[in-house]
């Protein structure tokens, strides 16, 4: 069944990770941009979606931030303790939702999307759920082991994938729990995709980056502040 109108929609955004990447203190998600903590913009964003009607944050044992957020307290949002994993937070967080919701998993880290974003993904959503992506514009090379380059892949059909992504609550709790201690789980996409799923692929907009490293959040600033002169 595709996703449709009067179907239940939670969004759900794994924050319990530490961002080893980012080389600092405090996770990233509690890291300044433009004024607010990224995880702020990211939960403000979904919450004031008009056609989402929950927000689902997973957590980390030990956060002692969450609590200063503006969002903290909104009466849609569901808190609870996320996992080792990603794929973990993003399991826990699911047992929260109805079985015949729908599950918008988006990054905790991605604070820049937008709503048509959001909306081309419930649009274009098959039976098979969809993620937002981007498609590849630089020649890709792979690498055999020792820095130098091995051969040169065919970008032709290949994707970035993106968050959010759109599943059926229920098969996607299936299949993280089915393949719950399979690294090769990077997005949710990828344990439907162990069960046989297509899911489709639906373009977004080129700044929805993941904050990772701290160059990032200069660029994320500057889209923000883009978007703010749009509106
Ligand atoms: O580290 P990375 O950027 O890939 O994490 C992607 C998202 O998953 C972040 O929002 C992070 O907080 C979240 N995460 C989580 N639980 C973990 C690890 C990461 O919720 N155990």
């Amino acid at each position: 069944m595709s996703f449709a109108a009067g179907q239940p929609l939670y969004a759900v955004v794994p924050a319990a990770g530490v961002g080893k990447r980012m080389g600092s203190a405090i996770p990233k998600q509690y890291l300044p941009l433009a004024g607010r903590a990224i995880l702020s913009h990211t939960l403000g964003l979904l919450l004031s979606h008009p056609r989402i009607d929950k927000v689902v944050v997973a957590l980390g044992a030990e956060d002692g931030y969450f609590s200063d957020l503006a969002e903290a307290g909104h009466p849609d949002l569901i808190v609870v303790s996320g996992g080792a994993e990603r794929s973990d937070s993003v399991r826990l967080a699911l047992a929260e939702l109805p079985e015949e919701a729908w599950a918008l998993v988006h990054d905790a880290a991605r604070p820049c999307l937008h709503h048509d974003d959001i909306d081309a993904l419930l649009a274009q959503c098959g039976a098979q759920g969809a993620i937002l992506a981007s498609p590849v514009r630089d020649t890709m090379k792979r690498a055999n082991g020792v820095g130098n380059i091995d051969h040169t892949v065919e970008r032709e059909a290949l994707w970035h994938a993106l968050t959010p992504q759109l599943f059926p609550a229920k098969a996607l709790s299936q299949a993280l729990t089915e393949h719950q201690h399979n690294r090769a789980i990077t997005d949710e996409a990828s344990a439907l995709e162990l069960c046989g799923w297509t899911p489709k692929l639906v373009a977004g907009r080129a700044d929805n980056i993941k904050v990772t490293h701290p160059d990032d959040l200069r660029l994320a600033e500057l889209f923000l502040a883009a978007a703010r002169s749009e509106q």
